[in-house]
């Protein structure tokens, strides 16, 4: 695991950590929602405007040429990042939302029909649930929950219930935005192959940022994820389709650079990347997406996941013995850096705001995951999400403040 002066190090490239808004170093952890980025990865976005600035697949010159490298360069990091056969696997969009609902359209609209079911869990973040009604609604389509246990584990009995022969979706969270699941993707992906012709989708958003992904072995037909989970900047997300899947697709957007012949009254499409990257692209995005990637690369993506964990289960020891909370984070050992918990009788909103008056950062709310919420049987609560550069004095400091929030809210222990 990483030493204290390792995460020292790593803290030094952190510049928001110098930031001290009413003198207090700020304790990020809503990480979650989006990382803070390192020197690097700030730098590399400058670099890329000052150097290779183009709009690329368009130009004979030495910018456009130096963009579509630059940018064709990226693609070829990712996909090797997530085990994909080939760069024409990775489409770039604007994020984790923007890859599954260009499945849902492009794929699941022109493909389902009245009979088929849709499988997502309860434990879905709304970008990997709203898309699935509008597709039920549209096609007549069936949407199917998985639902979890006490302990936000899906049974497997429910998986052996609920996929089959009249399943053509199965699109599942790597790891809950609210409750630190990460579901046994190879068994459940595997049971999905054998009994069915589903097209399996896994929304790897808190997933791909803390654990190794390997497309190819998991067997699944689509990815989906967001660079500023990861330390990257935002607005680049990746889709990763099969490639003889995505060649099989309508567009999802059209216009420029992604076709191959337009005449008055029909259009010819490129195959898979372009195809579904209409207009220019977000180039400095998918740069400086692949040198967060060199950067996970760098400082080791299994230290990373260890260390996350390590801090993880720290917190949660400590959250778990305080009686006027209510922890929603699975127990299991298998887990995402996320631990969600209300306080008795107090709205998510006022303990964070009161947390912030001592530099803490947590994110409150339904955490875009209103169905989740509601089967926890509250409609909110508060998230602590951790990163690399988080440290456990940083959790100590907070579960010393988490009294004075319960002091300040009148709260009795
Ligand atoms: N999906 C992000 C979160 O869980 C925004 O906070």
């Amino acid at each position: 695991m990483f030493s204290k002066e390792e995460i020292e190090n790593i803290r030094k490239e952190y510049p928001f950590l110098n930031l001290k808004p009413n003198d207090k170093e700020i304790i990020y952890f809503d990480n979650a929602a989006t990382t803070q980025k390192p020197n690097e990865v700030l730098e590399n976005i400058k670099k890329y405007y000052e150097t290779e600035n183009g709009n690329p697949h368009r130009g004979a010159h030495y910018l456009a040429m130096a963009s579509t490298e630059a940018y064709e360069g990226a693609r070829e990091k990712v996909a090797k990042f997530i085990g994909a056969k080939s760069a024409n696997e990775i489409v770039f969009l604007r994020n984790a939302t923007e890859a599954i609902n260009l499945v849902a359209y492009s794929y699941a609209l022109n493909n389902l029909q009245e009979g088929d079911e849709i499988v997502i869990s309860i434990l879905e973040h709304h970008s990997n649930l709203v898309p699935w009604q509008r597709v039920a609604k549209k096609t007549g389509a069936k949407l199917v929950y998985l639902y979890v246990d006490e302990n936000m584990q899906i049974p497997f009995s429910e998986v052996e219930e609920k996929i089959g022969q009249n399943t053509k979706i199965l699109s599942l969270t790597g790891a809950s935005n609210v409750v630190g699941t990460m579901p046994d993707l190879d068994k459940i992906f595997k049971y999905t192959r054998d009994n069915s012709d589903a097209k399996i989708i896994l929304d790897g958003a808190q997933l791909v940022p803390h654990k190794k992904v390997d497309v190819s072995k998991l067997d699944i037909d689509f990815l989906a994820f967001s660079g500023h989970k990861m330390y990257s900047a935002m607005g680049i997300g990746v889709l990763y389709g099969r490639e003889e899947l995505l060649n099989s697709m309508e567009p999802f957007l059209s216009g420029g650079d992604m076709i191959e012949y337009v005449y008055e009254d029909k259009t010819t499409y490129l195959p898979s990347p372009q195809r579904f990257e209409a207009g220019t692209v977000n180039v400095e995005g998918a740069v400086n997406l692949a040198c967060a990637i060199d950067y996970i690369d760098k400082i080791g993506m299994d230290k990373i996941d260890e260390y996350e964990k390590y801090l993880t289960d720290y917190a949660y020891d400590k959250l778990k013995k305080l009686d006027f909370l209510e922890v929603y984070t699975t127990s299991d050992e298998l887990r995402a850096p996320v631990i969600s918990f209300n306080f008795k009788n107090a709205h998510p909103h006022d303990v964070a705001s009161i947390l912030d008056t001592y530099g803490i950062a947590i994110r409150s709310g339904h955490h875009c995951a209103q169905p989740l919420h509601r089967f926890l049987g509250s409609n909110f609560s508060c998230r602590a999400s951790f990163a690399v550069y988080n440290t456990t004095d940083e959790i100590d400091y907070f579960v010393e403040h988490l009294e004075d929030v319960r002091r300040i809210l009148g709260i009795e222990s």
